[in-house]
């Protein structure tokens, strides 16, 4: 979508993955879907260095409203007992930290979690988001026909534009029409979307983290073209920081994720990352990865003995136009030792004349593995459900 916004893959923190529908604040005051969850994740976000590392939205996702929209006005009511203050109060308060603010909500009748969806008010809501400072919105599809989205999530999307308040606008709709074996039309997601979820909800599990990267890697001849500045392709939240992933598991999910060109959304609880998951989550050469200006989305370009290589085209280009690379190597194997594997820098399609200056961008000294020529060899040792990831950059 051109309008502006989300030049480089949106950096956010986000509540679904982590948080879910919990609206229980008594028994679970820390955790429950509340303008103190999300006030709490602004000053995080800020005091745990994640701004300063280009971390910038804080979005709200489903279970922020009430069951009914409001009696005379028609319009969408935040709930009362956990956003007491007021969307606009929150607003205020996540701009006052340099951040932006992101709201969700769902094209059809009702949001995945039954609450009131805009279908039949979308003027009126558009109108309600800009009013409540939105920078961002969420819009998901359940409780919805596929056939009216063609033209619905269009729609939606003129109407926030015509509020005059920019808001970047995340689309669900491939993703319901690929559950439904549908063909996503990426020409009309890329102008009307500013990203769009793919495919299925991430889970905190490996095992999710995977089958996201088994299917973005199969189906990537028709996906990877059309993301770019302004317009991408969402593979689903970042999950570091939680239960399911270990610290080498952690450090794969955040390398292929930069190598898709993916959002950077976490859903974690700030409070509770371990420095070292939190050193993953702030990694300034993999975030300039994600953040590379040319908007390449990256491929899975091998796959040899359940090893896997990822491969984007990055900058610096050189004068004669060829470009860096970022490369992941992941370990699928089952056999349970580090594995040691090697391929010609041809294998990898790697061509410069001048060769590569290759960097280890998980290692803190001693990270530069020297210059490689075009004809060399490049070997790397992957552990189980590990991933190595270096930048090659063209010289
Ligand atoms: C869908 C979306 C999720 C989340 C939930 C909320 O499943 O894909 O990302 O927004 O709805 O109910």
């Amino acid at each position: 979508l051109d309008n502006g916004l989300a030049r480089k893959p949106p950096m956010a923190w986000m509540s679904w993955q982590r948080f879910r529908c919990i609206t229980d604040c008594e028994t679970y005051p820390n955790e429950c879907i509340s303008e103190k969850l999300f006030s709490r994740h602004a000053d995080l976000l800020v005091s745990e260095g994640y701004a300063d590392a280009g971390y910038e939205y804080i979005i709200i996702d489903d279970c922020w409203l009430e069951k009914e929209r409001d009696n005379k006005t028609q319009k969408l009511v935040a709930n009362k007992e956990r956003f007491p203050s007021g969307l606009n109060a929150l607003a205020d308060h996540i701009h006052d930290k340099g951040l932006k603010f992101g709201l969700y909500q769902d094209f059809g009748t009702n949001t995945c979690a039954g609450y009131p969806g805009v279908i039949n008010h979308m003027a009126l809501d558009a109108q309600t988001f800009a009013d409540w400072d939105v920078d961002y919105v969420k819009l998901d599809g359940c409780y919805a026909n596929l056939t009216d989205m063609v033209d619905g999530y269009p729609e939606f999307g003129r109407l926030l534009n015509a509020t005059g308040r920019p808001m970047v606008y995340s689309c669900s709709w491939p993703a319901y029409q690929e559950d439904e074996g549908q063909m996503p039309d990426y020409e009309s997601l890329k102008k009307h979307c500013n990203l769009w979820r793919n495919w299925n909800d991430i889970d905190d599990s490996l095992e999710s983290v995977m089958q996201i990267m088994d299917y973005f890697s199969k189906n990537q001849d028709r996906i990877q073209p059309h993301a770019g500045p302004g317009h991408w392709n969402d593979p689903d939240m970042l999950i570091l920081g939680n239960y399911g992933l270990s610290y080498d598991q952690s450090k794969l999910q955040m390398a292929i994720w930069s190598i898709m060109a993916a959002p950077l959304i976490m859903s974690n609880d700030l409070a509770h990352v371990r420095p070292e998951i939190k050193e993953i989550l702030q990694n300034r050469e993999v975030i300039a990865v994600d953040q590379d200006e040319l908007g390449i989305q990256g491929r899975r370009i091998i796959l040899r003995n359940d090893i896997e290589v990822w491969r984007r085209p990055i900058t610096p280009k050189t004068t004669s136009g060829e470009y860096s690379y970022a490369l992941a190597f992941v370990s699928r194997r089952t056999d349970g030792a580090p594995y040691a594997i090697k391929f010609t820098l041809q294998e990898l399609g790697l061509h410069n004349d001048g060769g590569y200056d290759v960097r280890d961008l998980y290692v803190k000294t001693n990270n530069k593995l020297g210059v490689f020529s075009a004809s060399s060899q490049f070997a790397t040792r992957v552990i189980p459900n590990g991933v190595t990831f270096y930048k090659f950059t063209a010289l």
